[in-house]
């Protein structure tokens, strides 16, 4: 993939596809690296399918599809040097604290980094198609500061109107170009 924000497009996806009610998506930046963790509280995986989820022949779908969603962001992040973890609760296993911790880093000066790409354009994307699914975005670096709190924007909303109507996602956007001082 080009563009990193597409990967984490792909891995938020799989935390709706869980069934998850709130996602983290937090990025984190030093000169060097960018962290990239996407958090949720859906079904979780059991021990063997987090062992073999990161080989591209594993997936839960019926369909013919290979998953190759944690595969790719894996070698996008091992190309530069860094890694992927995966840390899950399964339902099953822990019915009261369940859910899926896939972090990858990345080092940024290396010739095989991809970019971030349009992060802002993600987000919102990814908030137009996640329902009543709530979603909390950190950027920090030493000099970005952005927070997202989907849970706040329901609350100024108020109860009826849903994230997805176009004002509210121009409002979003405009919020983030601000966070990231872009006009
Ligand atoms: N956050 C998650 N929560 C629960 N299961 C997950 C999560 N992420 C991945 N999985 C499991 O790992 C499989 C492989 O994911 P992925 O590589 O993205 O391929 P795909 O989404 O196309 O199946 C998924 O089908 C799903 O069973
Ligand atoms: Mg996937």
């Amino acid at each position: 993939m080009k563009e990193l924000s597409l990967n984490i497009l792909d891995i938020a996806q799989n935390s709706v596809t869980a069934r998850s009610t709130l996602i983290r998506i937090d990025l984190e930046e030093t000169n060097e690296t960018l962290r990239i963790t996407v958090s949720d509280n859906g079904c979780g995986m059991s021990k063997e399918m987090v062992e073999n989820v990161t080989s591209p022949f594993t997936t839960s779908r019926t369909t013919r599809k290979v998953g190759l969603g944690i595969p790719l962001f894996m070698m996008a992040a091992e190309q530069t040097g860094g890694n992927l973890t995966i840390t899950s609760k399964s339902e099953k296993d822990y019915p009261d604290d369940h859910g899926t911790v896939t972090s990858a880093l990345f080092y940024k000066n290396h010739l095989d980094f991809t970019p971030l790409g349009d992060i802002i354009n993600t987000i919102v994307t990814l908030i137009q198609g996640m329902g009543e699914i709530d979603l909390i975005f950190t950027h920090k670096s030493d000099t970005l500061d952005v927070l997202l709190d989907t849970r706040e924007i329901r609350e100024t909303l108020g109860g009826d109107i849903p994230l997805s109507v176009p004002d509210v996602l121009v409002w979003i956007t405009e919020f983030l170009k601000e966070k990231y001082n872009i006009s």
